[in-house]
C-alpha cells in the first residue's frame, strides 16, 4: 500500500488539473473494470458491473485534486503573487518549498507584515529564481498553480507523511478496493472526482450522470490525538473512521450501522467520526437527483492541508477491508 500511496502522492494535479491523476489511475483500473470514462469536469468514473441485474448501484468518490496557490500577479521584480485555490493556509505555508506543473520550482514566503496586522493571503509571495517579471513569465504564466512539492515519507513503523494525502491516499485505497474486489452482486461505480477543494463540483455532476443508489465518499478526516487538539475525537491507528456527520452531511443512519458492521464482519477496528467542521464528495452526492444515500468512510490524518499531512497505513489497510466486506 506505501508504494501506491508513493506513486499517486508524487503526480501534479492541483484543483482544476487533475489530467495527470487520472492518467495514472486509469492504466492501474483497465483490466481491472468493465468500462472506464470521463466526463467534462474531468472525473474519471470506472465501473464494475455487478451479477445481479437489479443489484444495486453503489457509487465510491475519491477527490484526485490537491489545493494549491494560483498565480494572480507578477511583479516588475520577479516575485509571483497568488490566490488559494482549495483551503491552504498562511500558517502552514511560510517558506516552503512548491513546484507547478512544469517542473518550475519556487519557494513561498510570507513578507514582514506591520505591527498588529494579521498575515493573510496577500502577504504571500512566491520567489521561482526569475530576476524581473519578464523572466518570470518566460518560466510560468498567469493562472498557473504551485502546489507544495511532491514528497513521501514514513514516519516510525506505520505512519506515512505527504503534502497530497489529501486525498490521494483515498484514491490509493479506491484503486486497492477495484483491484481486489472480485466478483459483486451490486454494481461498484469507483469515481476518482476533481474540484473537491473548492464545493465538491466533480462529484456533483459525477453523481447526476451515475445515478447511485447509494454513495460512499472516501477521504481523510482529522484528528483529536496530537497535543491540544480534542475534535473529532479519531486517533490514528484505531481503524477506519465511519462518517456521522460533518458541516457538509449527515451520513444515511442506516448505511452508518452496515459500514460499521462491514467492519467487524472483515475483523478491523472502527472509530465513529463526528467532524463540526469540513466536507466530503458526500455532500455533493446526496443531494443529486431526487436524493441519494450518502456517508463517508475516513482515514484518519494529522496535520490536513499542511505540506506533512500524516496517515496511519494500518488504517488505510482497515478501510479496505471493511469497503470490500461491505461491497461483497
Ligand atoms: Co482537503
Ligand atoms: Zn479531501
Amino acid at each position: 500500500m506505501f508504494e501506491l500511496i508513493q506513486q499517486l502522492t508524487n503526480v501534479y494535479g492541483a484543483t482544476g488539473r487533475e489530467t495527470g491523476v487520472a492518467d495514472l489511475i486509469e492504466t492501474l483500473l483497465k483490466d481491472k473494470v468493465d468500462s472506464i470514462r470521463r466526463d467534462a469536469m474531468g472525473n474519471l468514473i470506472c465501473e464494475k458491473k455487478g451479477s445481479d441485474p437489479n443489484g444495486k448501484r453503489i457509487m465510491l468518490s475519491a477527490h484526485m485534486d490537491h489545493i494549491g496557490f494560483i498565480v494572480a500577479a507578477v511583479e516588475k521584480e520577479g516575485f509571483l503573487r497568488v490566490a488559494p485555490v482549495g483551503g491552504v493556509s498562511v500558517d502552514a505555508s511560510r517558506t516552503r518549498h512548491v513546484r507547478f506543473a512544469n517542473g518550475v520550482q519556487g519557494v513561498i514566503v510570507q513578507q514582514p507584515v506591520k505591527e498588529g496586522e494579521t498575515p493573510a493571503m496577500k502577504h504571500l509571495f512566491i520567489d521561482i529564481g526569475a530576476a524581473d517579471e519578464a523572466e518570470a513569465l518566460s518560466m510560468i504564466q498567469l493562472g498557473d498553480i504551485a502546489l507544495y512539492a511532491p514528497d513521501c515519507f514514513r514516519l516510525g513503523q506505520y505512519r506515512v507523511a505527504s503534502p497530497a494525502m489529501d486525498d490521494r491516499v483515498a484514491c490509493a485505497l479506491q484503486v486497492a478496493v477495484m483491484q481486489e474486489l472480485g466478483e459483486t452482486r451490486d454494481t461498484v461505480i469507483a469515481v476518482f472526482s476533481t474540484q473537491e477543494e473548492v464545493g465538491c463540483r466533480g462529484a456533483k455532476t459525477a453523481a447526476y450522470s451515475v445515478e447511485p443508489d447509494i454513495g460512499i465518499a472516501l477521504d481523510v478526516t482529522c484528528n483529536g490525538d496530537t497535543p491540544e487538539t480534542k475534535l473529532p475525537a479519531v486517533k490514528l491507528g484505531e481503524g477506519a473512521a465511519v462518517k456521522i456527520m460533518d458541516r457538509g452531511s449527515i451520513s444515511n443512519p442506516e448505511l452508518v450501522r452496515d459500514l460499521l458492521a462491514a467492519g467487524e464482519r472483515a475483523g478491523v477496528k472502527t472509530q465513529r467520526e463526528v467532524l463540526p467542521f469540513g466536507g466530503t464528495d458526500a455532500s455533493a452526492i446526496q443531494l443529486s437527483r431526487g436524493g441519494v444515500i450518502a456517508g463517508t468512510v475516513s482515514i484518519p490524518c494529522r496535520y490536513v492541508h499542511s505540506a506533512c499531512e500524516v496517515i496511519d497505513l494500518r488504517d488505510v489497510q482497515a478501510a479496505k477491508e471493511l469497503l470490500k466486506a461491505y461491497l461483497k
